[in-house]
């Protein structure tokens, strides 16, 4: 962590820093250096939410691994700059949301992925005693069968598959082990429909495939052993009942109301109006990733549509390398229509608070604060305070620029 002193403050008026370029002099490689303009109390907190990093357990947050996941106490700062319920365009896994719960306020949170909706609807459940025993019960229940189907495929060298109870997506047979297919297909029998079940599954469907990781499609070699995914999927079950017990002991004496919803929706085209007093979020950077296709595993195995989410997904790592110009320029457009609807969502005098990196394409900087702060102007919404931070980048292997930023609404 970097110490205060390689804080530097703008004076207030001095000129906005360009927000693409590197900072100067950063006194720490790894933590960079940091930018504050702006209200002092707001610009503090701000840095803050850029710096954190230390592993956090409590609720539901580390249930379910997400691409560019927020960390909780980032979640927890961003909400203490505003009042009333609160919006999340962008909701990802839900961190924000889950922050949201344990602050006593109401929240909806919107993603165009369904995995990003399937997991951040689990993570912010409200749940009593008898729920989670019904939880713990249907997974043991599909583990036990998922034990079985797995012994005997395995038994079989892999080549009995007569326990399948569903035709098996075809990406399937290339990234699992034959026991594996046959166990998760036996939970995913088991539990059906139920919406808490299916997100423990969908925790564990890229540990017990042969992918090297969440972010990175590459294949590993070998084999796990039989039951692996019936007995990890078990563990899973019982850590989200515990996790959701948590949560819930967090929120305290919190009223019945205090609830948060999740709608799969464009962050561009949003149906609320003056409902909110806060929108805190943190959306796609320009060209880092492609949300949808790193879900590619959980949507075949879910059976989740991914509609029109392919052409809606903002910034995506593909547009950029197809044509970095039409994706500079549709970046703008697109950042204009979602700051638009989000400034349509809150109250008058309500706040709006944004977490965003620059970009980094081919070796050359996108900048993702500029736009934001047009779309802002445009919409009739006053810039209260910002904070930039340099990060290391394991990625591309380089310091990229991390922005939030607050604004207000002056009607
Ligand atoms: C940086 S991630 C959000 C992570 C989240 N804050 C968390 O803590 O998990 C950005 C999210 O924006 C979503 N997204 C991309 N384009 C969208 C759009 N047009 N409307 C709504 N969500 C979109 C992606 O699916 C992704 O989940």
């Amino acid at each position: 962590m970097a110490s205060r002193r390689s804080e530097r403050r703008l004076a207030a008026g001095a000129p906005e820093w360009a927000g693409a370029g590197p900072l100067r002099q950063s006194l720490s490689q790894r933590a960079g250096d940091a930018l504050r303009e702006g209200d002092a109390d707001a610009s503090a907190i701000l840095v803050s939410a850029l710096r954190n990093h230390e592993r956090v357990e409590r609720a539901t947050h580390g249930f379910h691994a997400y691409p560019a996941g927020l960390h909780p106490d980032a979640a927890a700062a961003l909400i203490s700059l505003g009042e009333g319920p609160v919006l999340d365009p962008f909701c990802g896994g839900g961190t924000l949301l889950v922050e949201a719960l344990i602050a006593g306020r109401p929240a909806l949170g919107c993603d165009i992925n369904p995995v990003a909706t399937l997991v951040a609807r689990a993570r912010t459940t409200r749940t009593n005693e008898a729920e989670r025993t019904v939880l713990r019960s249907l997974c043991r229940k599909a583990a036990e069968a998922a034990r079985r189907a797995g012994q005997q495929n395995h038994a079989s060298g892999g080549r009995d598959h007569s326990m399948l109870q569903a035709p098996v997506p075809d990406v399937a047979w290339e990234w699992y082990d034959p026991w594996a297919i046959v166990e998760i297909d036996a939970i995913r029998h088991v539990i059906g429909k139920d919406p808490l079940a299916r997100a423990v599954l969908s925790s564990i469907l890229v540990k017990v495939s042969r992918r090297e990781s969440e972010t990175a499609n590459r294949k590993i070699e070998g084999t796990r052993p039989p039951t692996t995914t019936a007995t990890l999927f078990h563990k899973r079950a019982r850590e989200l009942a515990r996790q959701l017990e948590d949560l819930e002991a967090r929120m305290g004496s919190a009223p019945a109301e205090v609830r948060v919803r999740v709608h799969r929706e464009d962050a561009k085209e949003l149906r609320e109006r003056g409902e909110f007093g806060l929108v805190a979020t943190s959306p796609p950077y320009p060209g880092v990733y492609d949300y949808l296709p790193l879900q590619q595993l959980r949507l075949a195995w879910l059976g989740l549509d991914a509609g029109a989410a392919m052409s809606a997904e903002l910034g995506s790592r593909r547009a950029f390398r197809s044509d970095r110009s039409d994706a500079v320029a549709d970046w703008k457009a697109d950042t204009q229509k979602w700051v638009r609807a989000a400034a349509r969502a809150l109250r008058p005098k309500g706040r709006m608070v944004v977490v965003i990196g620059d970009g980094l394409v081919a070796g050359r900087p996108v900048d993702s604060l500029g736009p934001l702060g047009e779309a802002a102007r445009a919409e009739g919404m006053e810039r209260v305070a910002r904070a930039t931070v340099e990060r290391w980048d394991d990625g591309v292997e380089r310091m990229r620029p991390e922005h939030a930023v607050l604004y207000e609404r002056t009607s």
